[in-house]
């Protein structure tokens, strides 16, 4: 690379222009260099959102789009796109000498940042006053228009009914009214490149996941989650959107940046197979990730086995068999310890047992758990209803077999 004075040379224009946009490094200056319409360009290659790779992008018209994020900017002068020209990348001069092209490293424009509105989301985690705050996230996916029966979406309809009549204030969302988009791997891209609040829910507006961070990170004091079973996994609404808090783990792992501290979750989990302890590790395994604590018996769950996928007749009744449907804690808000310290530990004298919100109320008289039901009644003529019956599905194998029951 020959240098004259601050002109650096940056390579053939044969081998420069045959990509509209390249990542070059001059003098340890990273530019993007492009070429257009018989013209080159070079600017800086760091985006001023948060430093995407400006040469990676690509072209639209005379703007280089960022890969990361699509901000926008003149591929000659810098300049961010029409509504914020005041937001600008540095600039190079170009010019091109017996077939090489030349970069003055030395005579470039400034870099200039215009404070951009920040999102909604991005306020500072305050809890104002006010009673306890539960909210029910339903990941049940059905068809709205001809809607079934759902054993997780009921007991959770329960709990948070059972909340309200305890003082609590409650939300649901239910997932499978959101319209809200797959994570699309920005942290794969860069780590930096994923955001808080979400790259997605900044750049669409119609996006609804907001709905969700909003109740996550900013409104809630407690979380219960609802799934059914699908193939040994939760809902394939959970996982879009356990895929979407990536950027609230990556906001701790990126910027040491917690913004779940001493809030609980717990998990109602219905299912037509014997993996509700499996559903349920992955559910509290990620959930510690993003945050959340968990108290004693942190999941309630209800399953009939290989044998029973009757869905109509799953528990109604979100009354507690043993070993299968737990209760769980929360800690209250009132806790003297700090809110804003990541590493508190929740102040047990003032657990609030949540599982007089699971259980029904005193009043009213206890059913039996079909859940119970499904373990001691016998599917076959030959089951005694024991424990595999329960925990293994009884599928009316030779009498050998069922007699281990
Ligand atoms: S748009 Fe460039 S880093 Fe976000």
């Amino acid at each position: 690379m020959a240098e004259d004075d601050n002109w650096v040379d940056i390579g053939a224009t044969e081998e420069l222009s045959a990509a509209p946009l390249k990542r070059v490094t001059a003098m340890n200056r990273q530019l993007a260099v492009s070429f257009k319409d018989g013209k080159f360009g070079a600017v800086s290659n760091t985006c001023n959102h948060v430093g995407g790779p400006l040469g990676d992008g690509r072209l639209d018209g005379e703007f280089i789009v960022c890969p990361w994020h699509n901000w926008k900017f003149h591929r000659c002068s810098g300049v961010g796109e029409p509504g914020f020209e005041q937001d600008r990348v540095p600039a190079f001069p170009v010019k091109v000498e017996n077939g090489r092209v030349l970069v003055n490293v030395a005579a470039g424009s400034k870099r200039a940042k215009t404070p951009h509105e920040p999102h909604p989301l991005a306020r500072k985690v305050e809890r104002a006053a006010g009673p306890l705050r539960l909210a029910g996230i339903a990941t049940s996916a059905m068809d709205v228009a001809n809607p079934r029966f759902s054993g997780s979406d009921h007991l959770l309809d329960h709990a948070l009914r059972a909340a309200g009549n305890l003082g609590a204030d409650t939300r649901l969302i239910r997932l499978n009214d959101l319209n809200f988009r797959a994570c699309e791997g920005y942290y794969s891209k860069s780590a930096l490149a994923c955001t808080w609040p979400c790259s997605i829910t900044q750049m669409d507006a119609k996006d609804q996941m907001d709905q969700v961070y909003e109740a996550l990170v900013h409104w809630a004091d407690a979380v219960i989650v609802s799934s059914p079973i699908r193939w040994g996994a939760a809902s394939s609404l959970y996982f879009k959107m356990a895929e979407r808090l990536n950027c609230v783990q990556n906001a701790i792992t990126i910027r040491n940046q917690v913004l779940i501290c001493n809030k609980v979750a717990g998990f109602i989990i219905v299912g037509g197979q014997d993996n509700v302890q499996a559903v349920a590790g992955q559910m509290l395994g990620f959930f510690a990730e993003l945050g959340f604590i968990f108290p004693q018996f942190p999941y309630i769950a209800h399953s009939r086995g290989w044998s029973r996928e009757d869905m109509e007749s799953f528990p109604i009744s979100p009354t507690r068999a043993a070993g299968r449907a737990k209760t769980w804690n929360a800690t209250s808000r009132s806790c003297a310890t700090p809110r804003s310290s990541p590493r508190a530990r929740p102040c047990w004298r003032n657990a609030v047992s949540i599982s007089r919100i699971i259980s029904p109320p005193a009043t009213e008289p206890r059913r039996r758990s079909y859940a119970v039901d499904a373990r001691r009644t016998p599917c076959t003529p030959e089951c005694t209803g024991g424990r595999s019956h329960h925990y293994s599905g009884c599928r009316g194998l030779s009498p050998r077999l069922v007699s281990r029951h």
